[in-house]
């Protein structure tokens, strides 16, 4: 690859790329297992994951062999016209450590969820309910940015600038299973919820909540879909976060890292919502194809093994008393589920990860006040201690 200097990829960056990103001023330029270098070879230990998607850090041995093996065929897409091996072997691994017993493939976290809100559309029409479509997302959600996803986004900055947006979402609020009654009704087709809210701020959600929102979806035939992209595939140190409620959905979506930083998604699916679907209902270019799945097929045979599973758990519990440990007059609350951790604060975080660039640390917010520990999931005790002490330093400096 072209040596090139720091200041002139910013430069070519302001000049070529569209600014909706606010990037620090450095360019990464490699990896080794939880730790990103840049141009410059300064090492930032990452709490980011490229948002939640690396679980297998950088230069994975195991992923570069996947890779290798999926392009030693010659074939990196085939369109879903035709079979492949990968990606029938992928769904039925899928299925095979879920509830489900179907798998839809898409390309990001937005476009699966899209996806599930037309499959539970689609299923209610099936049911002959045609004016059984609405939506019921809940607040401080975050399903994407695309039209429907970003419907059942109630945030204001995000929707405000693109409105109108896909009519029949309604919201509730998060873990107020009242609230979701009262917003109930014969019209809702689908509830959508993550079980550990991400960009929200790292809220779990309770199990009272779950159960209910299962039954409430039971009560009205309408589906029950948890958006685990983020909080899914062994962050939480479960496969699937569900899993932590005993509360079964209708629809799973995943992606982020499901094939360990290529572009994938799916949706998962009992029976039912699959025979609601026919042949051309809805598709895909690139979707499922060879590579991103044989990849992802590899990814999901590590992530599911329950000693990694355990492992995530263990060092999730560490960072939370570590980071508890740290005892600063601003922390606020110190909350999440395995690897998945939130340090809210009484102040704004952005300055923080500002100067943790700066310690060779990579953080990122989740709101306004919260700071997000999403490390690869490879990520070692010793690596957590530093990120620990880090914060600290950090902190001290406010
Ligand atoms: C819970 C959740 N759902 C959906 C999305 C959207 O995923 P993508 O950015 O891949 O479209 C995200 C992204 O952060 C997410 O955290």
């Amino acid at each position: 690859m072209q040596a090139v200097g720091t200041q002139e990829i910013i430069a070519l960056e302001q000049q070529y790329v569209l600014g909706v990103y606010s990037r620090p001023p450095f360019v990464l330029a490699r990896g080794q297992g939880s730790t990103l270098y840049d141009t410059e070879g300064n090492a930032y230990l990452d709490c980011v994951s490229g948002i939640a998607v690396n679980a297998l850090g950088y230069n994975d041995p195991g992923i570069t062999q996947a890779i290798h093996e999926a392009t030693e065929t010659g074939v990196l897409h085939v369109s879903n016209l035709y079979h492949t091996a990968p990606h029938a072997r992928l769904a039925q691994l899928l299925c095979e450590t879920s509830f489900a017993d179907k798998v839809h493939f898409s390309l990001t976290g937005a476009d699966a969820n899209e996806g599930a809100f037309k499959f539970a559309r689609r299923y209610a029409r099936e049911q002959g309910h045609d004016e059984k479509y609405h939506i019921l997302a809940f607040s401080n959600a975050f399903h994407g940015r695309l039209f429907g996803s970003l419907a059942a986004t109630p945030r204001p900055k995000y929707q405000d600038p693109f409105k109108p947006l896909m009519p029949g979402v309604r919201h509730a609020e998060f873990n107020n299973l009242e609230s979701a009654r009262a917003a109930m009704d014969e019209g809702v087709c689908a509830l959508i919820v993550e079980p550990v809210q991400g960009e929200g701020g790292i809220y779990p959600a309770s199990a009272e909540f779950l159960q209910g929102l299962r039954d409430l979806a039971d009560e009205y035939d309408a589906l029950l879909i948890f958006d685990e992209v983020q909080c899914g595939m062994g962050r939480t140190g479960k496969l699937w976060a569900y899993e932590h409620y005993g509360v079964e959905p209708d629809i799973l979506t995943t992606a982020k890292p499901l094939a360990g930083g290529l572009p994938i998604g799916a949706i998962l699916m009992r029976q039912k919502v699959a025979d609601a679907m026919h042949k051309g209902d809805h598709a895909s270019t690139f979707a499922g194809g060879p590579l991103t799945t044989h990849v992802a097929h590899h990814v999901l045979r590590r992530v599911s093994d329950a000693g990694f599973l355990a492992a995530v758990e263990r060092k999730g519990k560490l960072l939370m008393e570590l980071l508890a440990e740290i005892n600063s007059p601003h922390t606020v609350e110190i909350r999440g589920k395995g690897l998945m951790v939130g340090m809210e604060l009484d102040i704004d975080t952005s300055p923080i990860v500002a100067a943790g660039y700066k310690q060779g640390l990579l953080l990122v917010n989740a709101g306004a006040n919260v700071l997000r520990f999403v490390p690869p999931l490879v990520i070692r005790e010793d690596e957590i201690e530093q990120v620990a002490t880090k914060v600290g330093d950090l902190l001290q400096q406010v």
